[in-house]
């Protein structure tokens, strides 16, 4: 595999959106990285030629730490068989756009290699959530909850914005990785592993905001009027059913098209947006902003 020099990487599109990943130990990251590199270590043991390298880069490299997948990737390292090594075993695991770079401080053009650690993280929350962050409830209205939050980026995220979060997934490695991912962050979310498809599994409430990301479980959607606190909004987003399109969910785990605002009723929601497109990453989706109406006559 060919990885690349400096040369090569003025012009990538990683190094050009700040999305590179320093492979190296975090003390040798503060004393000298790329500019731009986030600092995802690799352990020790993990050498070319060690025995378990897939343990050691699935605890160094998790999804939820990475950009999306279509977006491009750089790995920087100091040891070409290493960084070789991760990228094959990214691109193994679906993710096309990315390479690989051994770059030394002595040929960095000026101003590119930097010291200190940096407050920066490659992962985003949801694109739907984020571009809808307008019409959220502020952090004062009550807390949040996060169904099937998965690596804990959209828990984390609301948390940093000064939200009480509960992020719930019936996973306890995907909650370990969200209290990884709040923790790195310095803010606090609470996890809760539980079984959502089990009756009364989903926690009361009421909550002020509630999330369902990429995780649709039908009765839960229809419960929402029960779990929301009066004016509370749901910010629902997953896969939309295609016949022709592939990388999709079984058929059960993806709406139907129009489907998603039956859950939203007129005589309950206040439908603030809702649409029926595509996600970043080209698969069919459907969302909706719905907040629940105050009953003025309770
Ligand atoms: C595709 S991931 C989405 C994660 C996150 N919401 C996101 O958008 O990145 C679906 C998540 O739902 C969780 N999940 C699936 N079935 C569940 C269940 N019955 N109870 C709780 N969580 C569940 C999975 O463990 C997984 O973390």
């Amino acid at each position: 595999m060919k990885l690349l020099s400096w040369h090569d990487v003025g012009t990538h599109p990683a190094w050009r959106s700040g999305d590179v990943a320093d492979l190296r130990p975090a003390a040798v990251h503060r004393e000298g990285h790329p500019r731009g590199a986030v600092s995802l270590p690799v352990a020790a043991e993990a050498r070319p030629d060690g025995s378990d390298l897939a343990a050691v880069f699935a605890a160094a490299l998790p999804a939820a730490l990475l950009p999306p997948r279509h977006l491009p990737l750089l790995l920087v390292g100091d040891e070409p068989g290493l960084v070789a090594a991760a990228v094959r075993w990214l691109r193994d695991r679906g993710r096309g756009w990315i390479d690989g770079a051994v770059l030394q401080a002595q040929d960095a053009p000026a101003g590119d290699w930097v010291t200190g650690e940096g407050d920066r993280v490659l992962w985003r929350p949801n694109a739907f959530l984020a571009a809808h962050a307008d019409l959220l409830p502020g952090p004062d209205a009550g807390p949040a909850i996060d169904f099937g939050c998965g690596g804990g980026r959209e828990a984390v995220w609301l948390a940093g914005r000064g939200y009480e979060v509960t992020a719930v997934d019936h996973l306890p490695d995907a909650l370990a990785l969200c209290e990884r991912l709040a923790c790195g962050r310095g803010v606090a979310v609470r996890t809760l592993c539980r079984d959502l498809t089990a009756a009364g599994a989903a926690p009361a409430g009421p909550w002020a905001l509630a999330l369902a990301l990429r995780f649709l479980h039908r009765p839960l959607l229809a419960a929402l009027p029960e779990l929301l606190a009066p004016g509370g909004v749901a910010v629902v987003r997953t896969f939309r059913f295609a016949p022709d399109v592939a990388l999709l969910p079984k058929r059960r785990y993806c709406l139907e098209a129009g489907e998603l605002l039956e859950f939203f009723p007129a005589s309950r929601f206040d439908i603030l947006a809702h649409v029926e497109d595509r996600d970043p990453d080209g698969r069919p989706a459907a969302g909706v902003v719905a907040r629940l109406r105050v009953n003025r006559d309770s």
